[in-house]
């Protein structure tokens, strides 16, 4: 068999479409290598949400132009969203590429390495094409948690953000498609799945007939042996008091959710065309909790988006504190080709992005540690998934609610168990438990 290395960057979507690549070329009798040195071909899937994930993407394929130097026949490929977005630059910065396909492109991705090998010259692949689900096994073992994507694409127009022009429009997948692929990762001992999309909660809209995430969960949840249901990513702007409830009514839906906030300024949302005001995403906050009180909130923010103030600045600080987010992703603001706040008057310097960054980390901080420690003395729902990375002798799982739980259970629960443990020690990052005793069964989660 030919040697394959797949070099991931980017969101769960890549590493999910990395997956299906690994899966369709397996059936061309390629097999998966570690060595990049020992490979035949290798493949970078590529993110471009922001500049640093591009510069890692190039400076990647410089180390890579040294390992084609000693093994010319080895085929060099670019695929995901840089593929699509920065295509003529690639084949600029890095002649020894000799393939660049997008998303779209995935399902034939056996005949474009084909051709590569074929005719010696850059193939590039960046066309729209149809929304394929790719029934090709992963080759990797089998596991206990699973992404699986029910739609790609994002009509948003963010006006920061470039995914709608690398994934294209919103495309989704028929339901009976994506329960069909869970009922395969369950016979394989899988027992959670994340449902991925860009939009996620805009699922089913361009279904004939429509459906949407809702009918989706209660689809999901009738697998047998599924254990928990979590998707990402939402958007405030499309979520219905129908999702909402059906967080509630659905039994493996976890408490957790993510909902991107980006700005806790008004005026800073509205350049950003994010479609909804401070006030109604802690509407959508308290109607959440509302509907299930042990709801985990994760959020994404950009500090030093264009014309950011203090003042701005300073009202994400309060949203943050005010919702108590059990985690936050903060990111600054990255200019991306294209959009329209590249060219938005009033940049925000690096200096200011990056003292920003800094002090918006340690509210974050404080925020999710505080957060944290709300969970000491309950007993919980955990998912065993390993052994504890400080401590060998020790489980970890997941709560429902995406916390790490390090927990003394060797000889009396195995990997895949589902059990309840006692929080002992509230952690800011993670939580020491004990078994939970008949008595203490009462679990703080639906
Ligand atoms: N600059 C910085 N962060 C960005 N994101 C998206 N586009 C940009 C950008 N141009 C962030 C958003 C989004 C997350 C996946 O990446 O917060 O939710």
């Amino acid at each position: 068999m030919a040697k394959l290395h797949l070099i991931t960057y980017g969101c769960q979507m890549n590493e999910y479409d990395s997956e299906r690549v690994a899966g369709l070329l397996r059936e061309r009798q390629y097999e998966l290598t570690d060595d990049a040195g020992a490979a035949d071909l290798i493949l970078v899937n590529t993110c471009a949400i922001r500049e640093k994930a591009e510069e890692k993407v190039f400076s990647k394929l410089g180390e890579l132009k040294r390992l084609k130097a000693t093994r010319p026949e080895m085929v060099i490929g670019v695929m995901g969203c840089m593929a699509q977005l920065q295509q003529a630059t690639i084949f600029r910065r890095a002649p020894h590429v000799d393939l660049v396909f997008g998303s779209p492109a995935i399902a034939r991705v056996g005949d474009l390495v084909e051709r590569a090998r074929r005719e010696g010259r850059p193939v590039l692949e960046t066309g729209e094409a149809p929304l394929v689900k790719i029934t090709a096994k992963p080759p990797t073992a089998d596991r206990l948690k699973a992404f699986v994507t029910v739609m790609e694409g994002c009509e948003k127009h963010c006006t920061f953000c470039v995914v709608p022009r690398t994934r294209g429009r919103e495309r989704s997948h028929p339901p009976a498609a994506i329960v069909a692929e869970i009922e395969g990762l369950v016979a394989g001992g899988c027992r959670e799945v994340t449902l991925l999309g860009q939009t996620v909660n805009a699922y089913g809209r361009d279904l004939i007939p429509p459906t949407d995430l809702a009918e989706l969960f209660a689809r999901v949840n009738d697998v047998a042996g599924l254990q928990r249901i979590r998707f990402t990513t939402s958007n405030p702007y499309n979520l219905t008091p129908r999702l909402i409830r059906a967080m509630r009514e659905v039994p493996k839906v976890c408490e957790w959710f993510h909902l991107p906030l980006q700005s806790g300024s008004d005026a800073v949302l509205e350049r950003m065309n994010r479609g909804y005001t401070r006030a109604h995403y802690l509407d959508l906050i308290a109607a959440l909790r509302d509907a299930e009180p042990a709801m985990a909130f994760s959020t994404d923010i950009i500090v030093g988006f264009p014309g950011e103030t203090e003042a701005d600045f300073a009202a994400t600080v309060e949203m943050i504190e005010r919702v108590g987010y059990d985690n936050v992703f903060v990111f600054r603001y990255s200019r991306r080709p294209g959009t329209p706040a590249a060219t938005m008057p009033e940049q925000v310097a690096d200096d200011v992005k990056a003292d920003r960054n800094r002090r918006l980390l340690q509210v974050v901080e404080r925020v999710t540690g505080a957060q944290s420690a709300r969970l000491a003395g309950r007993t919980m729902e955990v998912l065993v998934d390993g052994v504890s990375r400080r401590n060998p002798g020790e489980l970890a799982g997941r709560t429902r609610c995406n916390r790490v739980v390090n927990f003394d259970g060797q000889g009396q629960v195995v990997v895949g168990d589902v059990v309840r443990v006692r929080v002992t020690e509230a952690l800011p990052h993670s939580l020491r438990g004990a078994l939970a005793t008949p008595e203490e069964a009462v679990c703080w989660s639906k």
